[in-house]
């Protein structure tokens, strides 16, 4: 950790690399505290290098160095200049040369779980995004592409299992017999970030795949002892994700053998390394027992996820860190209709639109706004967020919705035969589709660089005369820090009318032709679309499908929601209907409780919603999405300013009862009707029905009847699966009943030898929502089987509390806020990536009421002022204050 402020880096002064290197040849010998890490390069200038005669800086940090020779000739300190974060050789020859380098590393004392680690006796690295240099001096950039050999030895108890990427060369024994090494080669040019080393005693599952053109390839899934039977899931989804990628992509699988690793310690979900996946073990291990259906359906999906990136991200990979979007936001755009098609698409829809509103909108609504291909950066690890990743898929999306699914396929076609081996930016991505169709997107291109969420304002008028409807849309952008003018976007607008019996009409552009898709392009800040044929007054159906990450605003009546929920033809519309009168019921209700009014508000809502659900035909998983209420957090967001918690949550409460009440036969007869008959499916159906019984158990609950409240401990002292016992543990640990402490200690001794599962218990305590919450969350800080430097624990326990328990984090006293700062900043001694993260819970902290912002202000205050913090701190704590 430096002293002095670190200066960010920046877009525009991308250069291309001084020098390439070729090939590496990497020897590790593995030990607990001291790992031999010895590196051979081959490098030579390169030819596109702007400046010539630059002398060679590599990176490198937290490395004990212990030679460097330069075409075998041993050099001294006087050849070259080493500080904490380089390696500067001052002359090197003007051909090619080799480089070897030794360096030792301390897995073990390594907590911060970048570089080389240890996990539970496992060895493992992580090297995206800058992890490399904690391993070996290097040209830590993506744009240097080199193929790899790796030989590892260890200890033949320590370490049984050997593993790198690409395909197995030999392996064989050491003289004495106590050690042993393996030889890995990868053919695939890479940066370094995919570059990863395993070495554990692991135990695994196998099974093979064949490729569409006849290719056998040996798969396997290394777990730690005894948990083979929970990697059965993850092994299905990802011969599914393989199958997937082949049929919608003409994607194939171009090793001999693909290895995912779960290790349970590990800063985010997963790792595309490739041909060695690691994975965070939260998402490889599965069974009904022991996970919910949202795990299972996570764990289908980021396996997919880090499959897909063989093509995106690995054969293709980035020029430079701020093209990161062009692996992440296309990755998450490929697993997100993977998972539409594996389950239901509208379904999958609504999951995807309810993640990207609560966390990007919340992203660009405040501090940490940033466009999708940001142009600075001080900590890169601090930009792996939802607007890369969710936007940035949404964008893939537009691209797709604007061009039609045929020239969009044509496009990544073009995209993966022009670019396979290199390091790619986002530009060169668009002119494939701009190559392929004919279509000129340089104005849709500013999605990628202007930050903030637009707003559509849409007006429509009926002309009963002409039999003529005018739909007037204003794009609305709103200024984020460093960008306070917009420019207009290019949005695809899709839309449709619905005439006096609930039809569709025919889209007749005013002397034009008939939409055929629907979609109408807003490229102007102000436009008008006019429709000729209308025979009565229309309600519109906007933003079907979210064709864009935007905000919609039109008036719409009671009756006009009422009419959409029952007769809107487009599935997401009908529930983002419902969606919206639920909101609107809850913002009005926390109105009237700010003016001091009776509440006795929402029975429309209710009503409509009663009538939502009974709908022929609809899928048990859309209708419990229509039983989930937006949230406290996205009634929060919708408010926007001088936000006071309290008020909120007794709109919430009062809403949930109210409809618990209202629908109470209905959600009894569900509930009952649902339960599970027969052996546990993962699957979308089975799946459904549990997220509908329990949908209708959480609104039976919010009544707050004896009965309600007996249903509830029955649900978790009966169920039969993970996902039951779960969501009826969350409720009762939010109930003041002496069953709360009895589920919480029949979990506890039930899975205190898990460290997967007791998360949730952790979880559950945190999410809690009565006053003593805070009390019992510092309290478990000191469980035994919590840890600062497990993240998992961390965003079970701190992370739950922050980010997913409003009133309790928002605490009036700001001890909330003390706690959080507290915890940052002992965390930030640890693991930077995760302190930040943990961090970010404040982004909301200008919304506030003054009051809490100002304690808000004044825990942010404190971390900023902290003496030899990490650059990640500093960089989103800076950000938040202003500074
Ligand atoms: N590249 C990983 C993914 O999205 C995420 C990741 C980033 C993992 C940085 C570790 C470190 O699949
Ligand atoms: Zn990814």
């Amino acid at each position: 950790m430096t002293a002095k402020r670190p200066r960010p880096i920046l877009l525009k002064n991308y250069r291309p690399p001084a020098y390439l290197i070729d090939t590496v040849e990497l020897d590790i010998a593995l030990d607990p505290t001291r790992t031999r890490v010895h590196s051979r390069l081959k490098l030579r200038p390169n030819p596109k290098a702007e400046k010539k005669k630059e002398p060679l800086r590599l990176d490198g940090e937290h490395l004990e160095l212990a030679e460097v020779r330069l075409d075998g000739r041993t050099l001294t300190g006087k050849d070259y200049r080493l500080d904490d974060t380089s390696l500067t050789l001052k002359k090197t020859p003007a051909k090619a040369f080799t480089l070897d380098i030794t360096t030792y590393v301390n897995p073990e004392g390594n907590k911060a779980l970048q570089g080389l680690y240890r996990t539970n006796g496992v060895y493992c690295t992580q090297c995206e995004a800058q992890g490399f240099r904690r391993i070996s001096y290097y040209l830590d950039r993506p744009d240097v592409l080199a193929t790899y050999t790796c030989r590892i030895e260890a200890e033949m108890d320590e370490a049984p299992v050997l593993l790198s990427n690409g395909n197995p060369l030999e392996r064989g024994t050491l003289a004495g017999g106590k050690r042993h090494y393996a030889v890995w080669h990868d053919p695939y040019p890479k940066p370094c970030y995919l570059f990863a080393l395993v070495g554990g005693d692991l135990s695994s599952i196998a099974s093979t795949f064949r490729t569409m053109s006849g290719r056998e390839v040996d798969l396997r899934i290394y777990v730690e002892h005894g948990k083979e039977s929970r990697a059965g899931w993850a092994m299905d989804s990802l011969k599914r994700a393989m199958r997937w990628d082949e049929e919608r992509f003409g994607r194939e699988y171009d090793l001999d053998v693909f290895n995912i690793v779960a290790v349970s310690d590990f800063n985010m979900g997963a790792m595309e390394n490739k041909g060695l996946n690691v994975f965070n073990d939260r998402l490889i291990l599965a069974s009904p027992e022991t996970a919910t259906d949202t795990i299972f359906e996570a764990i289908e999906s980021v396996v997919a996820h880090e499959y897909f990136h063989n093509w995106t991200g690995n054969r293709i990979t980035c020029r430079d860190w701020f093209q990161l979007c062009l692996k992440e936001g296309l990755t998450v755009f490929r697993d997100q209709e993977f998972s539409g098609d594996e389950r239901s698409e509208t379904v999958q829809r609504i999951i995807d639109v309810r993640r990207l509103k609560s966390l990007q909108f919340t992203e660009d609504a405040g501090p940490l706004a940033h466009p999708v291909r940001p142009e600075s950066y001080i900590e890169i690890n601090n930009f792996y967020t939802a607007t890369v990743y969710e936007k940035g898929a949404e964008l893939v999306r537009m691209i797709q919705t604007l061009l039609g699914r045929d020239y969009f396929r044509k496009g990544m076609d073009l995209y993966f035969d022009r670019h396979d081996g290199e390091a790619a930016t986002v530009d060169e991505f668009i002119t494939c589709f701009e190559d392929a169709s004919g279509t000129d997107l340089s104005h849709f291109k500013r999605w990628y660089s202007q930050a903030g969420t637009p707003e559509l304002v849409c007006d429509l008028h009926f002309d009963p005369e002409k039999k003529r409807a005018r739909l007037d849309v204003e794009q609305v952008l709103p200024p984020t820090p460093g960008q306070p003018h917009k420019k207009p976007l290019d949005i695809p607008l899709k839309l449709g009318l619905l005439g006096g019996n609930g039809q569709d009409l025919p889209l007749k552009l005013d002397g034009g032709p008939v939409l055929e898709d629907g979609v109408v392009h807003i490229t102007k800040r102000k436009q008008s679309f006019k429709f000729s044929d209308i025979p009565s007054r229309p309600v519109p159906s906007l933003l079907r499908g979210f064709s864009a990450p935007a905000n919609i605003t039109v008036d719409l009546s009671d009756q006009d929601l009422e009419f959409l929920i029952a007769n809107d033809s487009d599935l997401f519309n009908r529930w983002q209907a419902a969606n919206t009168y639920a909101m609107r019921t809850l913002i009005e209700t926390v109105r009237r409780l700010a003016k001091g009014k009776k509440a006795s508000h929402g029975m429309r809502y209710a009503k409509a919603l009663s009538t939502a659900i009974s709908g022929e035909g609809l899928e048990n998983a859309y209708r419990a999405e229509l039983l989930t209420l937006p949230s406290q957090a996205d009634v929060a967001r919708v408010i926007g300013k001088n936000v006071e918690p309290v008020s909120i949550q007794r709109a919430h409460r009062r809403l949930m009862k109210l409809v618990g009440r209202t629908l109470g036969d209905q959600l009894e007869d569900l509930y009952d009707e649902l339960a599970d008959e027969g052996p546990f499916s993962p699957d979308a159906e089975g799946a459904g029905r549990r997220a509908v019984r329990n949908a209708a158990l959480t609104l039976l609950t919010a009544r707050g009847e004896k009965p309600d409240l007996e249903r509830l401990s029955r649900h978790y002292f009966t169920a039969t699966n993970m996902t039951d016992r779960a969501h009826a543990l969350y409720q009762l640990a939010a109930q003041r009943s002496s069953d709360r402490e009895r589920a919480l200690n029949d979990f506890y001794e039930q899975w205190q030898g898990d460290h997967i599962v007791i998360d949730t218990w952790f979880a559950a305590q945190a999410h809690s929502p009565l006053a003593s919450t805070l009390s019992r969350v510092k309290a478990l800080t000191r469980h035994p089987l919590f840890a600062l430097t497990a993240p998992n624990k961390v965003r079970a326990l701190i992370g739950t509390f922050a980010l997913t328990n409003p009133v309790q984090f928002n605490r009036a006293d700001g001890a909330g806020y003390t706690f959080l700062a507290d915890q940052v900043l002992a965390l930030d001694r640890l693991n930077p990536q995760i302190a930040a993260r943990m961090l970010s819970a404040f982004r909301i902290w200008r919304s506030l009421e003054p009051k809490r912002r100002a304690k808000a202000r004044s825990a942010l205050s404190r971390v900023a002022r902290a003496k030899g913090g990490s650059p990640d701190v500093q960089e989103i704590v800076s950000k938040m204050l202003e500074l």
